[in-house]
């Protein structure tokens, strides 16, 4: 078990298919469908899931080999489950992210990765990016959380538990040594591929919440609320209070949070 339960991905996957632009999967595709020679595509996605990605590109990709890489074996086993399901080509890899050299890139066309790279270091993005440039890999990396809430109507607390928030994002998640990037992620990726000569493009991918994700919404407000618990820098009858008050007013609230899709090509 990671931590990221298979309902809580579930509850987030329709948002997250609908946050997604566009735009930037149909040119990730693209760039997937150019390669050139009989080989199907070989994508590789990072911290599958349950395996959103692949069910977001698909369609897009047809004929493409997958390979699907988390260190969560339930996870892993419902993302491979669902990709037979579309009829896509799919392998598990159970492996820590972090043993980099685990993981075969030689002959990969796109590394893809969703919800994750907020959780990771910078070395390890510099040790990913250096893998992808040897292999000439492009990365598609969509939903970096990038550090903007909005809720509509507001509550007073709103901004002190979100600035408590995002000073949680950054503390250690164990995807590389030290603090983790949050929402500075993307620009961290950024910076690190073109340094090596690659094109970068981003697009906003907000989730925009309103009455029919109520569900979704509830549980980002208790997520967020135990997240700033963890850190004791509130005090705990008013954070509770915000919770309870966000939460009764979950379903007449218009949440949106923030995201960054990045697609990064070689030369
Ligand atoms: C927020 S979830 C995103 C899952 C999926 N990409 C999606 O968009 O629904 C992060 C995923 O990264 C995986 N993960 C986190 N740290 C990892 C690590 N060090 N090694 C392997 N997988 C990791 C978790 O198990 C989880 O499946």
């Amino acid at each position: 078990m990671s931590g990221f339960s298979e309902s809580w991905l579930g509850l987030r996957e329709p948002a997250d298919l609908r946050a997604r632009d566009a735009a930037l999967a149909a040119r990730a595709a693209a760039f997937v469908q150019a390669k050139e020679g009989g080989d199907p595509a070989r994508i590789v996605d990072l911290g599958c899931g349950t395996g959103s990605t692949l069910q977001a590109l698909h369609g897009q990709v047809p004929g493409a080999d997958w390979l699907l890489v988390d260190n969560d074996a339930e996870l892993l086993s419902a993302a491979v489950r669902r990709a037979e399901t579309l009829g896509a080509q799919a392998r598990a890899l159970e492996t820590d992210l972090t043993e980099l050299a685990a993981i075969p890139f030689d002959g990969v066309r796109l590394v893809t990765a969703s919800a994750l790279f907020d959780l990771a270091a910078g070395d390890f993005v510099d040790a990913l990016v250096q893998r992808l440039s040897t292999a000439g890999a492009g990365l598609y990396a969509a939903l970096n959380y990038d550090g903007s809430k909005e809720f509509e109507p507001s509550h007073p607390l709103d901004g002190v538990v979100m600035a408590a928030f995002n000073r949680h994002q950054v503390q250690a998640k164990g995807l590389g040594g030290g603090r983790a990037l949050g929402p500075a992620a993307v620009s961290h990726l950024t910076r690190s591929f073109e340094a090596r000569g690659y094109t970068v493009e981003i697009a906003e991918s907000p989730w925009r919440l309103g009455p029919a994700e109520t569900a979704l919404a509830s549980a980002h407000i208790a997520g967020m609320a135990d997240a700033v618990a963890e850190l004791d820098v509130l005090d705990r009858a008013e954070l509770e209070g915000w919770r309870q008050a966000r939460l009764t007013m979950a379903a007449a609230t218009t949440t949106i949070v923030g995201h960054l899709d990045l697609l990064a090509r070689p030369g």
